[in-house]
């Protein structure tokens, strides 16, 4: 790994919500990057030798008390810079600049005029629109730098030192409203930094499959199966690198989608060749979960059924060492918000909190991945692109999208509903991009309705459909009409037990994406 990394970039993290954008671009560009809080250990920084360093926007102000400061070995560092908004300031405020409040904010829209020529903004458009967001401005250049290029009310909103390679800009470049902003990452990160454009995923692979062997040499690795993307992708790594030493467990908890656990076991088993046990254990959570219509008992049954099933059937593996996880980067990055916060371990609901005697080493292939990096990966493993662009799916199911107490009728007419809509959706195109997560909820309530002449009292369904890029925040999806009245239609028509079909039009925040 460390040859892969070597070479790469370094995102200096002084807390801004587009941070891991930026190393999520530089990566698409095929340069391996790394975020590390503004305060982290240069050591760390410099293990990785990186090629150049970017530095993030942040919501401080430089010249406020305890304001985050850039850190001082980048001043020493003979690699290149690029500090991007509140990255600028602090670059240019500890080169000797100065920096103010502006009396004109800039936040959203702006142009920017190139005022000089320079690598970074080697064939860029002399007028470009990009995007900004400060209060901040540069009052005065530090020495050696020169403006290159200005907007309205930002006259420095571009600087650099071409000798020292250090440059400033005010707007964010990670972001898609700026047209041109990956043409000059890419600008920084060839023209600037010579890097090698090495991060791919085939050169992953080779990379992950070489290290699982080295961690794991003889022995056999036991891993989880949901059917969920990390986890996939994790047995396919697992499976090119060790074979039948992988052995995967799935647990059917009844509570999957339609058709999902078969599909599970088509695809890895069969398909795959992978040595698979597959336990089913509907009867055991419909029996645990009869009666509970709590949203957190639900969860917390199903969790600790979870870690029942699995480890009984772990402990069947004897002299098992080692459990392989599905962790990604987002799972373990640190961030300048919770820089003193050691690197956290994923907690899958699934295997969180195995018993004591069930003490196992992790493999964590996929820790230093992206979600859309582990689905490139996933497709040039050859896994299918139903399961590689699989939207995420609450480890507890459907038990909490079927509103109130559990029945296995009431989970059968929500699978059947939900297959209605996620397959209109995917014909339109709207599954795979377009929408983040969208479902079909149950809700406990009944509804008069009037079917062939006669007057039905049945369970009202309501449809979900959201568009987020971090799914902390959520928009209702804009689902076009004609797709809405179709599937209303199919679903009151083919499914038995629904007379009335609601669309959900809230936006996260206020209401959760899911409705328990
Ligand atoms: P909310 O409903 O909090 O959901 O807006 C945000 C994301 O988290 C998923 N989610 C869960 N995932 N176990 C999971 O593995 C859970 O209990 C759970 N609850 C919510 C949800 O599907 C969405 O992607």
């Amino acid at each position: 790994m460390q040859g892969l990394k070597r070479g790469g970039i370094a995102v200096i993290d002084f807390g801004s919500q587009t941070t891991q954008l930026i190393a999520r671009r530089t990566r698409e560009l095929g340069v391996y990057s790394a975020v590390f809080a503004h305060d982290a250990a240069p050591e760390r920084i410099q293990r990785q030798q990186p090629a150049g360093y970017i530095l993030s926007g942040g919501p401080s102000s430089v010249y406020e008390a305890g304001a985050p400061a850039l850190p001082p070995f980048l001043l020493d560092s003979a690699a290149p810079i690029l500090g991007i908004c509140y990255g600028m300031q602090a670059l240019a405020a500890a080169s000797g600049g100065r920096v103010r409040p502006s009396h004109e904010r800039e936040y959203g829209p702006a142009t920017i005029r190139c005022e000089s020529s320079s690598p970074l903004f080697d064939g860029l458009a002399v007028e470009s629109p990009v995007w900004m967001s400060h209060g901040d401005r540069i009052a005065a250049l530090p020495p050696g730098f020169a403006a290159l290029a200005s907007s309205d009310n930002s006259p420095f909103a571009a600087i650099g030192d071409l000798s020292s390679r250090r440059y400033g800009i005010q707007f964010h470049p990670e972001v898609q409203h700026s047209r041109d902003g990956r043409k000059l990452l890419s600008n920084f990160l060839f023209k600037v930094c010579g890097c090698e454009r090495k991060w791919t995923a085939a050169a992953f692979i080779d990379d992950a499959i070489e290290r699982i062997r080295v961690q794991v040499g003889d022995e056999r690795v036991l891993l989880a199966l949901s059917g969920g993307v990390d986890s996939a992708v994790t047995g396919a790594l697992l499976h090119r690198a060790i074979g039948e030493r992988l052995v995967c467990i799935f647990v059917d908890h009844g509570m999957l989608r339609q058709n999902e656990a078969e599909a599970v076991t088509r695809v890895f088993r069969d398909e795959q060749g992978m040595n698979l046990i597959a336990v089913n254990a509907v009867e055991a959570f419909l029996s645990a979960l009869q009666g509970i219509s709590d949203p957190e008992e639900k969860r917390k049954t199903i969790g600790k059924l979870f870690v029942d099933v699995f480890s009984e059937e772990a402990r069947k593996q004897r002299g098992m060492r080692f459990l392989a996880q599905g962790t990604i980067y987002p799972d373990v990055i640190e961030s300048a918000a919770d820089s003193k916060a050691a690197t956290t371990i994923k907690s899958h609901h699934n295997v969180g909190g195995l018993p004591a005697d069930l003490r196992f080493e992790l493999v964590e292939p996929l820790r230093d991945c992206f979600k859309d990096e582990v689905r490139r990966i996933g497709e040039a493993l050859g896994l299918p692109a139903a399961i590689v662009w699989r939207q995420p799916f609450p480890g507890p199911g459907l038990a909490i999208r079927c509103l109130g107490a559990l029945s296995w009728e009431r989970l059968e007419t929500l699978r059947a509903a939900d297959a209605i809509f996620t397959s209109e959706l995917a014909a339109a195109g709207l599954l795979r991009a377009g929408t983040a997560q969208s479902f079909a909820v149950l809700l406990p309530v009944k509804s008069v309705g009037v079917q062939g002449d006669k007057r039905s009292y049945e369970e009202v369904l309501a449809l979900r459909s959201v568009t987020t890029d971090d799914f902390m925040t959520a928009d209702w999806a804009r689902l076009p009409l004609e797709l809405l009245a179709r599937v209303s239609a199919r679903i009151v028509n083919e499914v038995a037990g629904i007379n009335r079909v609601t669309y959900d039009i809230t936006s996260k925040p206020p209401a959760t994406i899911e409705w328990e």
